[in-house]
């Protein structure tokens, strides 16, 4: 919205909107405008007015009008640097290490954590990044994050820059839990919190849906509104004024993630790619992750409810699982390719999620609806991929690297993340020589970022519940 349209009276600004809400079949979302007062007004003329109705047409269009291919994408294992133990490998990821090691001492990388989702199915009140994960402290996700984000700063002695996107509903919880934990030990000039972008529910005719009388049903664009909220918020620029080539891109949800890891920086700009990812061996065909492939010859994510369970089932010669590339949501993504991304008229396609919305019927009446009645539209961050000129794909350790915090109970749960953590803490323990405690075990970033350091840092005969620094 233009500070000119704010400025103007509210009959005004209806004035301008009501036919193009019209034209676009919306108008409807005007239906209880003479029961609202000014304050409602003034809202539901924000939100119209900041919808793009042609972009929201050609979206709705783009999901409701598609329908199974006639012929299935053909679908092959994207080409990965393999995890592996032998000398060759080793030498290989400790040419990485430099290179990524004299990146972050050249303070050429930012970190940038996405945790503007819901987090709908682990069911916690407030931003997902303030969940007690830690298995002895109750350390939160954004402690963890925040934690690897400061020891790299030290072991580089580098200013390295942190941005954190949040949504609407979580960005002012989500600056307070880092105002009152004291950012966590870092220098808040190193912190920006930036917000993402929100889309309309629609129903099954694409018709807006009202939240309240005077409120459309918003929801977060997906982690693909990354890209555009780093522009508008200008990320971007202020990472190109620090001096920023790289992007490190992870997820709130895994307190395993290796922020700043060097040797996934290093294979990235070794590789000269454009955007590269992590992945881990999948514990089995039916596991709930996407999977790094090859989408008609170029590289994506096939998301799991995509991928054909006699395909996701298919065997390898040395018994590995072909598509076993899980995707862990961590990228490296470089500057100059969100800039040509961006400049080209970013138009990353829509997914859709057929959701239950509550949404104000024609009489008045807030209905709670028991079956879907509402499409949500997303973007997902990884439908970049396909765009980059080069991109890497590197497997990874999944015991070291990920841990996610998805659900309540079950599969992906804190409880399966913290016996991860444990048995992290364990095997470290034990590479020291010392034998293990039984019971849980934390280890902080502050005290060791891996199991070398770890190691280096043990004072003998230490051996306690909880290895931490400040
Ligand atoms: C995601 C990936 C999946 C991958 C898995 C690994 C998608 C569609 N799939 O699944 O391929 O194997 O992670 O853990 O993403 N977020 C935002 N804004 C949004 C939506 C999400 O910031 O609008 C953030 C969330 O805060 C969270 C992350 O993105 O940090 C993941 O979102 P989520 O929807 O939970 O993805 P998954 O379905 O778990």
């Amino acid at each position: 919205m233009s500070d000119s349209l704010a400025a103007t009276d509210p009959g005004t600004r209806l004035a301008a909107l009501r036919p193009r809400l019209a034209d676009h079949g919306q108008e409807h979302v005007l239906r209880f405008w003479d029961e609202l007062d000014d304050t409602e007004r003034g809202i539901l003329l924000d939100e119209l007015e900041a919808l793009d109705l042609e972009r929201l047409a050609t979206m709705v269009a783009e999901v409701t009008g598609r329908t199974a291919a006639a012929t299935a994408p053909a679908l092959e294992p994207a080409a990965l640097i393999e995890l592996g133990d032998s000398a060759a490998h080793r030498q290989r990821d400790a040419e990485a290490r430099e290179v990524g090691e004299s990146l972050l001492r050249a303070g050429k990388v930012a970190a940038f954590l996405v945790a503007g989702g819901q987090g709908t199915r682990l069911g916690y009140d407030g931003p997902k990044g303030r969940f007690p994960v830690g298995p002895v402290t109750g350390r939160s996700l954004f402690a963890y994050h925040s934690h690897r984000v400061l020891a790299a700063c030290r072991r580089y002695d580098a200013e390295l820059p942190y941005f954190v996107m949040t949504s609407r509903a979580n960005h002012d919880d989500t600056v307070a839990a880092f105002h009152e934990a004291g950012f966590f030990g870092l220098d808040p000039d190193l912190v920006t919190f930036l917000t993402q972008g929100m889309l309309p529910a629609v129903d099954r005719d694409g018709r807006l849906l009202l939240a309240e009388r005077g409120r459309l049903a918003l929801s977060p664009d997906g982690h693909g509104g990354c890209f555009t909220a780093l522009e508008r918020s200008g990320a971007l620029d202020d990472m190109a004024r620090r001096g920023i080539e790289q992007v490190f891109y992870f997820q709130v949800d895994n307190p395993l993630a290796q922020v700043f890891d060097p040797v996934f920086i290093g294979h990235h700009a070794l590789a000269g790619a454009e955007m590269s990812t992590k992945v881990v061996p999948k514990s089995e065909p039916g596991e709930k992750v996407g999977v790094l492939g090859l989408i008609d010859g170029a590289l994506g994510v096939i998301e799991y409810s995509d991928l054909d369970p006699a395909l996701a089932a298919e065997r390898d010669d040395e018994g590995r699982l072909r598509f076993r590339a899980g995707n862990i949501a961590i990228h490296m993504i470089a500057l100059s390719f969100i800039r040509r991304l961006l400049s080209g008229g970013l138009s990353l396609p829509v997914h859709r999620a057929d959701k239950q919305v509550p949404s104000v019927a024609p009489d008045g009446t807030t209905t709670a609806p028991s079956e879907p009645n509402a499409i949500k539209l997303e973007m997902f961050v990884f439908d970049a991929l396909p765009l980059a000129a080069r991109a890497v794909t590197q497997e990874v350790r999944r015991e070291d690297e990920f841990a996610p915090v998805k659900n309540a109970g079950g599969p992906d749960s804190p409880a399966t993340a913290r016996d991860l953590l444990v048995g992290q803490a364990r095997r470290w323990l034990a590479a020291a020589g010392l034998s293990v405690p039984d019971g849980p075990l934390e280890v902080g970033p502050l005290f060791a970022l891996d199991q070398d350091e770890f190691v280096a840092n043990l004072v003998r005969g230490d051996v306690g519940p909880i290895y931490d620094r400040a």
